[in-house]
């Protein structure tokens, strides 16, 4: 375990072991990211970083004590508010982040409909590639999710809301665009349903806020997605995303303030004195707020609609690139800055595998699941390293090409067993095993192809089931097996269980 040092150290000789572990992060300086970062060049981050530095012992906690805060928070709400298309009516405030937006909008909604309508078991309707944080608020809050698909083009199916609707329905949600494909949802389809039953639409817009009016000031032909969509009632921005903000500055803006106050905690009681909170953090850094005003000033209008334009070339290249895979095939049709991509023989060329071979050339890639893809978060930076990129993605795929046996090995193991088992219950509790392992005081880092000791077990139980009552197997739930044992054997995976688990529930079926 770990101690605090006896004496304390030079700041030079703590600065320096600062360097070395930053040395073992993602290269996001040489482009080698696809998503978590935004980065420009290095004079602008020493610019953030000197405004950050300004405010970073002020306080947000309290808005009526640093003037500086609160007038940097009003400012960037109404910056907000002008880009999206709300009107003077409007009212929000600064977050941490998407999540922490996302989530408010939830708690909102559910104490909304509680006071408007009395409705004591509230419901949200969202699209299976909504964030997850709507999915982590909903549990939060004990507010009931109900899924829908997407439909052809990977929009949210607007027949499914339409079916779903209920008395308990307290919001309706739309993405501008969804994370996982960068698809934009059908938000008047939306707005339209929520007129008609009188249910608030949030758009999440965490990713395209801060881009996708800079794209259409641009020329560009975006689908309306903002507050000039009738029943359009709140909206999430992150300027910590394409706004080019330091970490930690989201805004969440409604059309009203009658439901910004349900989003609003007041407790008058409080022997520590009167007490008021937009949001969820109490003490909240100066810097980030301080960072994202900067960056909205130093940007500028003309600076955004450049970094636009130049971010929907870069896309455009890397999904012309991408093309000439022939392997490869991009999910859907992104208008703006994400692509994901899959394989389309995804026996013969494991996506993840492909995954596993550029994570060990220095990249760092999400992975998808639903279908099982590879993504990009694309900013205009990248356009430095779309040769490279593409040359090393080439090399993974002829690497990876007739190998099936890929799929068991390393990170893609995980991913190729955990998308597909339908034994969701053993899933989440490998995940939260080996997640929650990784908190523990003597523990470290997580590793996703590492074996925990509860899935090699679970894998063990189950395999030795399937073999005792000798059930043949269907092929795909054997090469699961055979997976499983290897991974059991060797301990060179954390999926065993998974593993085991598909094939198990496989033959249960047949059987
Ligand atoms: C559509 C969408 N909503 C919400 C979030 C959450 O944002 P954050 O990571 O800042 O919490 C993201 C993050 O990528 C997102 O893509």
């Amino acid at each position: 375990m770990k101690t605090i040092p006896e004496q304390g150290r030079s700041y030079e000789d703590v600065l320096h072991q600062l360097d070395t572990f930053a040395c073992e992060d993602p290269a996001y300086k040489d482009g080698k990211t696809w998503s978590l970062v935004y980065y420009k060049d290095e004079e602008y981050t020493h610019f953030l970083g000197q405004a950050h530095e300004k405010f970073m012992s002020a306080n947000g906690l309290n808005p009526t004590a640093f003037k500086s805060l609160k007038r940097f928070e009003n400012d960037i709400v109404a910056f907000t508010a002008e880009l999206l298309h709300a009107d003077e009516n409007a009212a929000g405030c600064v977050t941490s982040c998407g999540t922490e937006s996302c989530m408010l909008a939830v708690k909102t909604y559910r104490d909304y409909a509680r006071k408007t309508k009395g409705i004591r078991h509230p419901e949200i309707i969202v699209c299976e590639t909504a964030h997850v944080a709507w999915f982590k608020g909903a549990e939060y809050f004990g507010v009931k999710v109900r899924t829908v698909p997407v439909d052809k083009d990977l929009k949210i199916d607007i027949a499914a809301v339409r079916r779903k609707i209920n008395r308990n329905t307290c919001m309706l949600l739309g993405s501008a665009p969804e994370y996982p494909h960068g698809i934009i949802d059908d938000i008047v389809a939306l707005g339209v349903l929520g007129e008609k039953y009188n249910i608030p639409v949030h758009v999440d817009a965490c990713v395209g806020g801060y881009l996708l009016p800079f794209m259409v000031q641009a020329g560009a032909n975006i689908p309306p997605f903002d507050f000039t969509v009738p029943g359009v009632m709140s909206m999430s921005a992150d300027i910590h995303k394409y706004g080019f903000a330091a970490k930690g500055c989201s805004c969440i803006l409604y059309r009203n303030l009658d439901l910004f106050r349900s989003q609003c905690f007041v407790h008058p009681d409080w022997p520590g004195g009167l007490f008021a909170s937009p949001a969820f953090l109490g003490t909240r850094n100066g810097g980030a707020y301080a960072a994202a005003w900067a960056a909205i000033q130093a940007n500028g209008r003309q600076g955004y609609v450049e970094n636009a334009k130049k971010t929907m070339q870069v896309a455009e290249k890397f999904r012309c690139m991408l093309r000439e895979i022939p392997e490869l095939e991009i999910i859907g049709n992104p208008l703006c800055s994400l692509v994901a991509y899959r394989s389309k023989d995804p026996y013969n060329v494991n996506i993840f595998a492909v995954g596993d071979y550029m994570q060990q050339k220095g990249w760092h890639i999400d992975r998808l699941l639903h279908p099982d893809g590879l993504h990009a978060m694309i900013t205009a930076s990248h356009e430095n390293v779309l040769e490279s990129y593409f040359a090393d993605l080439r090399e993974a795929v002829d690497f990876v090409k007739g190998k099936p046996e890929l799929a068991m090995a390393g990170e893609a193991a995980t991913y190729s067993t955990v998308g597909h088992i339908p034994l969701k219950g053993i899933v989440r509790n490998t995940v939260l095993d080996t997640f929650s392992k990784s908190y523990k005081v003597s523990e470290g880092m997580i590793d996703l192809s590492d074996p925990s000791a509860t899935s090699v077990g679970k894998a063990d139980t189950l395999i030795r089931k399937i073999v005792m009552k000798d059930i043949r197997t269907p092929g795909y739930a054997k090469h699961l097996v055979q997976g499983a044992v290897a991974g059991v054997t060797t301990a060179a995976t954390a999926v065993a269980a998974t593993a085991a688990g598909i094939a198990y529930s496989a033959i249960k079926k047949r059987r």
